[in-house]
């Protein structure tokens, strides 16, 4: 059984007898059978399949932890839902909760992954014909109805976590909303009527219930312990460091028990990681016995599982998260909870056509939610690291990300799904027309719609069938006609991660400095491509051995150390490259199964660089006199990042990837391009523009 050594990893102790294994597999299967039968959900069981049995659509509510995703799912197997080879499918907003629910859920049927038990995410998928039980996002539910309209292998399909309003899971309401019709008005027996339950974890049931024609809606009694609230008396300047401050006050002071603490992302998961570890180090031997554990949504799924394992001995955990841990996924034996009061949000602006990520205060329901769950298992204590004033300021529910995203991708999906009047539409939370009409405005621009706004063939068909945002699967249909798919794929695929480089605060020169060695002068992208590149050459270095089994793990293993020092010394993040690496084959997979070229432009990179103008043409900004930049489609002044190498370099005109916002406006992956290039190659935009 695995456990976790001195050091915070996982181990695997393999000196156990078969005796020693047999009976802790013993142990731990009546462990998890007294879990699930102390569960709130479990003595409602009957109760609530008599509901789905009578209602063709059913709302359940239920605080956090009540056994809703893992349980269910089990009582409908159960209850003869998954007969004549049919399915539950249940979706999930982020992809680490339902890669870890499958788990759980694997583990507590007693099988293995993938067989009655899988999940189904963007670039990972652990199914097989025989799954009955499917997690799965909710963006790739809305992916499969492009194949199977009726969703037809589903009996029952479970939106879960609706209260967070993805925009995916709006989306797939109005969808299943009708595939449930039309599977009433078939005749085919092979449709019979699809139920669906709506889970959420907010008290208020009635928008779902409203949507559904006064759909049915059952709450399921939850057990909360009484939590503290703590405030600090005065607002904090720098929450990371004020979240610090208090991880070592809890752990020094107060009684046992883990720490739960909410971040805004990777990067700043990943730099508290690692100042906790340092200060650590300056406390007495006695006091060090602190792990840290992170847990966000691309993290390797080997990884994720350590959250739910209990700290080594004598040790207390701190679970550095994102608001993942706030609904998705409830962590066990947490007592702290630390709030700083903020969260990573998408941010869209109609009139200027431009989404960013921006961390914004949450609202007063995440809050409550942080808080809960420090009361699941006894009485808990909640650290909010701003005054009490400002939580009557917050406001009292999040705004559905539909209301403040860009729309391009929906669209274009809907479109594909033969839905063609998104105005019509049966949105549960209509986006304003202002979005919509900026969106396919956008879509048109790639070249993905026809001037009677239909899916062009073949681009808008290709651009619809890659897993991608609408702007990277137009970069890659070009790529193939400039003849550098090669270096597209490895680009798409590193913007598709979190940050690869890192840069601790306390090491910024010699960060910087290690990064130099990957920089290419003409930006960001095509430095990337280098750090790929170089990773490649060392995980893959073995070519000159014989291949044989024996060398195969010995040449693994070496390289894997190679590449962990190597990361190390070039303050690359490990984590983020292989991520990269396993969406580059993926991606690759679909553009052969298109079709399309995949060559390289060898050093040409000329070449790419004008491809990537002709394919981020929106995104192009022009340096001002005062030396900022000014985007030419919005005509906002932008800044280049700092982590660019294109930081206080004097190039005229780029193109970018990102925006963020902070107390300036950056962007973000840039490259240097010829303004010339856009007039020629997007001249419907830019003699537009003129
Ligand atoms: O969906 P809901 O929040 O109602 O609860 P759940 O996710 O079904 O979790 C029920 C219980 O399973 C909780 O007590 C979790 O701690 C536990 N669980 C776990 O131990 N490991 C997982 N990977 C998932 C859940
Ligand atoms: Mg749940």
């Amino acid at each position: 059984m695995p456990s976790m050594a001195q050091n915070g990893r996982v181990t695997t102790d393999f000196k156990q007898s078969n005796q020693a294994h047999n009976s802790n597999a013993f142990a731990r299967r009546e462990e998890i059978r007294q879990q699930r039968e102390s569960l709130p959900i479990a003595s409602v069981k009957e109760r609530l399949i008599e509901e789905v049995k009578k209602h063709d659509v059913l709302i359940i509510v239920g605080e956090t932890g009540s056994g809703k995703t893992t349980q269910i799912p089990q009582f409908l197997f159960s209850a003869g839902f998954c007969r004549e080879g049919k399915s539950v499918g249940i979706t999930q907003p982020r992809r680490v909760a339902a890669v870890t629910v499958a788990k759980r859920v694997a583990e507590e049927c007693g099988v293995e992954l993938g067989q009655k038990v899988g999940y189904s995410i963007r670039f990972d998928d652990r199914t097989s014909g025989v799954t009955r039980i499917k997690y799965m996002t909710d963006g790739l539910l809305l992916r499969e109805a492009l194949l199977d309209p009726y969703l037809s292998r589903y009996s029952v399909v479970i939106v879960d976590e609706a209260h967070e309003r993805t925009v995916h899971t709006d989306v797939l309401l109005g969808l299943l909303k009708n595939v449930q019709k039309a599977r009433l008005k078939s005749q085919d027996r092979k449709f019979p009527p699809l139920k669906l339950i709506i889970m959420s974890a907010s008290l208020d049931a009635r928008v779902f219930s409203e949507y559904f024609g006064g759909a049915r809606a059952v709450h399921i009694q939850g057990r909360q312990h009484p939590v503290d609230i703590l405030y600090t008396l005065y607002p904090e300047k720098d929450y990371v460091d004020a979240a610090l401050v208090t991880i070592f006050q809890i752990h020094l002071e107060e009684r046992h028990g883990d720490i739960l603490v909410f971040l805004t992302g990777q990067e700043e998961i990943e730099a508290v990681e690692r100042l906790v570890q340092e200060r650590l180090r300056q406390l007495p031997e006695s006091n060090r016995k602190l792990v840290t554990v992170p847990i966000f949504s691309s993290l390797p799924s080997e990884q994720q599982m350590r959250v739910f394992m209990p700290a080594p001995d004598g040790h207390r955990k701190v679970v550095l998260a994102t608001n993942i841990a706030e609904t998705s996924v409830t962590i066990p034996g947490i007592k702290f909870v630390i709030d700083p009061g903020f969260v990573k949000a998408r941010s869209y602006d109609p009139a200027k056509g431009m989404e960013s990520l921006i961390i914004i205060p949450t609202s007063k329901a995440q809050a409550l939610q942080r808080s809960g769950r420090a009361g699941r298992e006894g009485p808990g204590k909640c650290f909010r690291l701003y005054p009490e004033s400002e939580f009557e300021k917050l406001e009292d529910s999040t705004k559905p990300e539909i209301k403040r995203c860009n729309l391009a991708n929906v669209i274009l999906q809907l479109k594909a799904l033969g839905v063609d009047d998104i105005f019509g539409f049966d949105f549960i939370e209509k986006p304003s027309r202002a979005a919509i009409v900026k969106s396919l405005e956008h879509l048109f621009l790639l070249g993905a719609l026809t001037d009677d706004c239909k899916l062009s063939d073949p681009v808008g068909h290709q651009m619809a069938r890659l897993p991608l945002d609408p702007i990277y699967s137009k970069a890659l249909i070009l790529a193939s006609q400039f003849n550098c798919l090669e270096e597209m794929l490895i680009t798409v695929a590193m913007l598709s991660v979190d940050s690869v480089f890192y840069a601790p605060r306390e090491k910024l020169d010699e960060s910087r400095t290690a990064a130099k060695c990957f920089a290419s002068p003409d930006g960001d992208h095509i430095t990337l491509i280098n750090v790929y590149r170089a990773a490649e050459d060392l995980l893959e270095k073995r070519k000159w051995v014989p291949h044989t089994e024996r060398n195969e793990k010995i040449f693994k293993a070496k390289s894997e150390k190679i590449f962990k020092r190597w990361c190390k010394e070039n303050f690359i993040n490990g984590r983020s490259v292989r991520h990269a690496r396993d969406i580059h084959s993926q991606i690759r997979g679909h553009v052969e199964q298109m079709g399309l070229r995949i060559t390289s432009c060898g050093d040409d990179m000329l070449q790419f660089r004008r491809c990537l103008a002709a394919s981020f043409f929106i995104n192009a900004a022009l340096k001002q006199p005062e030396g900022n930049y000014r985007a030419f489609g919005t005509g906002q002044v932008v800044q280049i990042h700092p982590s660019s190498v294109l930081f206080q370099s004097k190039v005229e005109c780029v193109v970018f990837n990102e925006m963020v916002q902070t107390t300036n406006k950056y962007i973000r992956n840039v490259t240097r391009i010829e303004y010339m290039w856009l007039t020629e190659l997007a001249p419907h935009y830019y003699t537009m523009q003129s």
